[in-house]
């Protein structure tokens, strides 16, 4: 039977060791570190993240503001707002909440945030630096993943890492992190053949797809570690992962639970992220 990974517990031990790390660093730059959230519209979903996200920035003492949009917004009202936060010298991060009106271009808004900025790490330049390997600013919950499979113990060297979804937020960087930590990688996607028998290869199993229980326990090895992170509101009127959690809870020797696994992650490396880039905008190494 499976060990649970309590994400949930993970993040808020990083996040008060962050609140630590904020007072230290709040007297040597005379202020505190900013996050501006931007959300556009209101989707349900949206709106509960970007409170979780502020909600997080009050509990380690990292200043912030949600500034809300009509869905209506025009782009170029968007991308001027941007504009506003990129020249704005208190702001350190700047989170447009994805998705987007189909109004807006998706692209243009990721390109329009400077990179010092972009604590979500979605710029074109932040992801061609994690690609090369060079300094950059992860995107939140690829980073999170990581840290739950370090907290394991479990070495990934030499490993096979079988990742399901190839999405820009979490499937192609978590790969990339995976790549990094000397995994061998195989990717899958909507149109991979026989998915059963390659997820039944992984030693390190990441699955971002929002297909609800698509991952059954008799498509996971003996002893994998097993990484959900879906999240589906289904019709029983609760929060359902990518992966059968009963069944596979059988196989694997880790796995994260869905809701308490990657969720808290993506909020807390958000938290860690915004440091960074005010670290890094007032010289500090
Ligand atoms: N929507 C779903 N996940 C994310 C994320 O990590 N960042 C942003 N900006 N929007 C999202």
């Amino acid at each position: 039977m499976a060990q649970i990974i309590d994400g949930k517990q993970i993040a808020t031990d990083i996040k008060t060791s962050l609140k630590v790390e904020a007072e230290r660093l709040f007297p040597l730059v005379g202020r505190r570190a900013f996050l501006t959230v931007v959300l556009v519209g209101d989707d349900p979903a949206s709106r509960s993240y970007t409170r979780g996200k502020i909600k997080a920035c009050e509990f380690v003492g990292i200043d912030s503001d949600l500034l809300e949009f009509p869905s209506s917004v025009s782009e170029e009202e968007l991308l001027k707002a941007i504009e506003r936060l990129n020249e704005d010298d208190k702001v350190d991060g700047i989170l447009v909440q994805l998705p987007l009106p189909a109004h807006i271009s998706k692209q243009k808004v990721i390109d329009a945030i400077c990179r010092e900025k972009d604590v979500d790490g979605f710029h074109p330049l932040n992801v061609g630096r994690l690609d090369q390997g060079y300094d950059c600013i992860s995107p939140c919950t690829p980073k999170g993943i990581m840290r739950l499979i370090n907290s394991t113990g479990v070495e990934t060297e030499g490993k096979i890492a079988v990742v399901v979804g190839r999405s820009n937020i979490v499937g192609k960087p978590v790969a990339k992190l995976l790549l990094q930590a000397n995994c061998t990688l195989i990717q899958t996607h909507s149109h991979t053949r026989d998915l059963d028998s390659i997820t039944r290869m992984a030693d390190i199993l990441v699955v971002a797809v929002g297909k609800p229980g698509l991952i059954k326990g008799n498509m996971v090895k003996k002893g994998a570690v097993v990484i959900d992170v879906g999240i589906s509101r289904c019709e029983d009127g609760l929060l359902h992962g990518d992966v059968d959690f009963e069944s596979t809870a059988e196989n694997a020797s880790f796995i994260t639970p869905v809701p308490g696994g990657v969720g808290p992650m993506t909020i807390a490396m958000l938290m860690a992220n915004t440091l960074e880039c005010y670290k890094k905008r007032n010289n500090i190494l």
